[in-house]
């Protein structure tokens, strides 16, 4: 495993995405967060993987619950980022979510706390004038976002006083718009661009097709259109033939198209444990000036049709569910969702 440096925080340059533990978009069920989700976290920490993201919001505290109970005594093995709703994310609000987060994940501490999207309506001094205040108490490590634009995080560093050290945003080969700002002020201040749904939600897994598409969420995004499954085609090809090259697959050439930028880091989501041992072997694979050029040239090419579908892959429908089920428990529960989770 390769390791990066930004700001005091040290992570894995693949990690853990566990969005799939426990929650009903991505329909994997009850076994798969009882007996995988687990095992899937274990063998993540056996082979070297530190970062393992989750958020208060994935299953309603599901997801922090099983990858807290799963890290169990090897919680020091591994660097806990997760995010807070922005849902009235100001004032002592701030600090009961975020104490409730750290008890579903059996934590002192949270590594990484993320604010989870920017708030159109709180200004994010607010959230950031109390997430500098539980840092100080201990109760959090390093402070990210995510979902912000390079103006955004900026306000948001001038705002905490030191370091945001990530912004957690959509990045991938069918989804570059990181490239315009993002990864240039990565660079430029020394912090880590987190890059989640970097398969594609799986499309760039190259298994999928139009007579052969995912169900659950996947099925009503625009990636997965039979249109959009035809469109992506010959990028997918591209990575066929550079991961044959390398006897590799597909996943693994997109993550390690990924990994190969500085101050970027990727956070795949895995539904079985073998496909999280093949992105971890990922951050191995080295891929020469030549193929980067050519699977960088296949993704220009990739013109999908864009239309009314969610253009965030899901998200903002996620998003959408979220804030009127966290809406209608907010008044009663103010000290974080999921108790009885
Ligand atoms: N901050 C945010 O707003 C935000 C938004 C979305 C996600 N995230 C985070 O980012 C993480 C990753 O993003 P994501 O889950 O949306 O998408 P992703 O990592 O691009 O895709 C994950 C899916 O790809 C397939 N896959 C994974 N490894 C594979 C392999 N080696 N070979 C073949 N298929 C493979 C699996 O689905 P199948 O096997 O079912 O095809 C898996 O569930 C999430 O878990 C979450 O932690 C954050």
């Amino acid at each position: 495993m390769r390791y990066v440096e930004a700001a005091g925080l040290r992570v894995s340059a693949i990690g853990l995405g566990t969005w799939q533990f426990g929650s009903w978009e991505w329909g994997y069920g009850s076994d798969y967060a009882s007996t995988q989700a687990p095992a899937i976290v274990r063998r993540a920490l056996d082979l070297g993987i530190t970062l393992v993201d989750t958020a208060e919001v994935y299953g309603f505290g599901r997801s922090e619950r099983i990858v807290g109970q799963a890290l169990g005594s090897r919680r020091h093995e591994a660097v806990v980022a997760t995010k807070i709703f922005p849902v009235a994310a100001l004032g002592p609000i701030v600090a009961n979510r975020a104490r409730a987060s750290a008890r579903r994940l059996c934590t002192d501490a949270i590594d990484l706390y993320q604010v989870h999207w920017p708030n159109p309506v709180v200004p994010v001094s607010l959230t950031m004038r109390e997430l500098a205040r539980i840092r100080a108490e201990g109760l959090v490590r390093h402070v990210g976002v995510s979902n912000f634009s390079a103006g955004a995080w900026r306000a948001a560093e001038e705002s905490l006083g030191s370091p945001v050290v990530s912004n957690q945003v959509r990045y991938s080969l069918v989804d570059r718009r990181p490239e315009a700002e993002l990864l240039g002020y990565a660079s430029e201040k020394g912090r880590l661009v987190i890059a989640y749904s970097p398969l594609g939600q799986g499309l760039l897994s190259a298994r999928y097709g139009a007579d052969h598409r995912p169900g659950a969420l996947r099925a009503t995004t625009k990636e997965f259109l039979p249109e959009n499954l035809r469109r992506v085609e010959p990028l997918l090809q591209t990575l066929r033939d550079v991961a044959k090259a390398h006897d590799a697959t597909p996943a693994q050439v997109a993550l390690a198209w990924l990994v190969r930028k500085p101050n970027v880091v990727v956070i795949p989501g895995a539904s079985s444990v073998a496909q999280l041992e093949s992105n971890a072997a990922a951050a191995d694979l080295e891929l020469s000036d030549s193929e980067n050029e050519e699977l960088t040239a296949a993704s220009d090419a990739y013109d999908p049709l864009r239309g009314a579908y969610d253009p965030l892959g899901g998200t903002v429908t996620m998003l959408l569910r979220a804030t009127r089920t966290f809406g209608e428990g907010l008044l009663g529960r103010l000290g974080g969702f999921g108790r009885s989770q």
